[in-house]
C-alpha cells in the first residue's frame, strides 16, 4: 500500500508538480480502461493523472475515475480553450494542463479555482504566463523546443518559474530534466503505453509507475 503526502486545500500547482517525479500524460480510447489504469498507477505511487482531451471518452473517463478511484487526483490535459476547462472540471478534473497559453485559459482556471500548468515554449510565452500570475508552467514540446539546455537557459531570466517539461521525455532523458533546479517534475506518455492498455496489462503499468519513483536525482 503506497503512502501519499497530504495535499493542500485548495490544491496548488506546486503540490501537483512535487507529488511524484512523473505526471503521466494519458490517452484513453476505451472507458473500460479508465478505472483499472488509474488503480494500476496509484498502486505504483502515481496519483496525479493527466487525462488528455484527445478522445471522445476522456470526460467520461474522468468522471469514472473520480467516482471509483478516490486516491487518484484527476487532471485534464490538452485544454485548448475555456469551455474545455469548464467541462473537465465539471467531470471531476482537479488541475488543468494546456499545450499552449491564452489569457482565456488562464482566466478560466482562476474562475474555476483549479491550478493550471500553462504550456510555454518561448520567452514571450513565459512573460505572458508570469504577467497573468502563474508561477509554474508546462514546457512543451520539451525535446523539440530545446530540451534541458533551454530550461537551463530559462533559469537565468525566469528564475521564479517552475517547469514540468513534457514531449519527448522517457526514462532515457528524464533525469537530465529532473536534475535542473527549475524542474519540479516531468510529464510523459510512457507510463501508460497504448499496447499495455489494450492488453489489459495493469501489472506492467504499476511496474512502470513504481520505476518512475526512482527518477528524481538524490
Ligand atoms: C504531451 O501532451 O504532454 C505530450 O504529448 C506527451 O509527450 P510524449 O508522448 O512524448 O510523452
Amino acid at each position: 500500500m503506497v503512502m501519499f503526502k497530504v495535499l493542500p486545500t485548495p490544491l496548488t500547482a506546486h503540490a501537483v508538480m512535487t507529488d511524484a517525479p512523473v505526471i503521466p500524460v494519458i490517452v484513453l480510447d476505451d472507458i473500460a480502461h479508465a478505472v483499472p489504469m488509474a488503480r494500476a498507477l496509484v498502486a505504483g505511487g502515481v496519483r496525479m493523472l493527466e487525462i488528455t482531451l484527445r478522445t471522445a471518452v476522456a470526460l467520461d473517463c474522468m468522471k469514472k475515475i473520480t467516482a471509483e478511484v478516490p486516491e487518484a487526483v484527476v487532471g485534464v490535459g490538452t485544454v485548448c480553450n475555456a469551455a474545455q476547462a469548464e467541462a473537465a472540471v465539471a467531470a471531476g478534473a482537479k488541475f488543468l494542463v494546456s499545450p499552449g497559453y491564452t489569457s482565456d485559459i488562464g482566466a478560466a482556471a482562476k474562475r474555476l479555482g483549479v491550478p493550471l500548468l500553462p504550456g510555454v515554449a518561448t520567452g514571450s510565452e513565459v512573460l505572458q504566463v508570469m504577467a497573468d500570475g502563474f508561477t509554474a508552467a508546462k514546457f512543451f514540446p520539451a525535446v523539440p523546443a530545446g530540451g534541458a539546455a533551454m530550461l537551463k537557459a530559462f533559469a537565468g531570466p525566469f528564475a521564479d518559474l517552475a517547469f514540468c517539461p513534457t514531449g519527448g521525455i522517457s526514462t532515457d532523458n528524464a533525469k537530465d530534466f529532473l536534475a535542473l533546479p527549475n524542474v519540479k517534475c516531468v510529464g510523459g506518455s510512457w507510463l501508460t503505453p497504448s499496447k499495455l492498455m489494450a492488453a489489459g496489462d495493469w501489472a506492467a503499468i504499476t511496474q512502470l509507475a513504481s520505476q518512475s519513483q526512482g527518477l528524481r536525482s538524490a
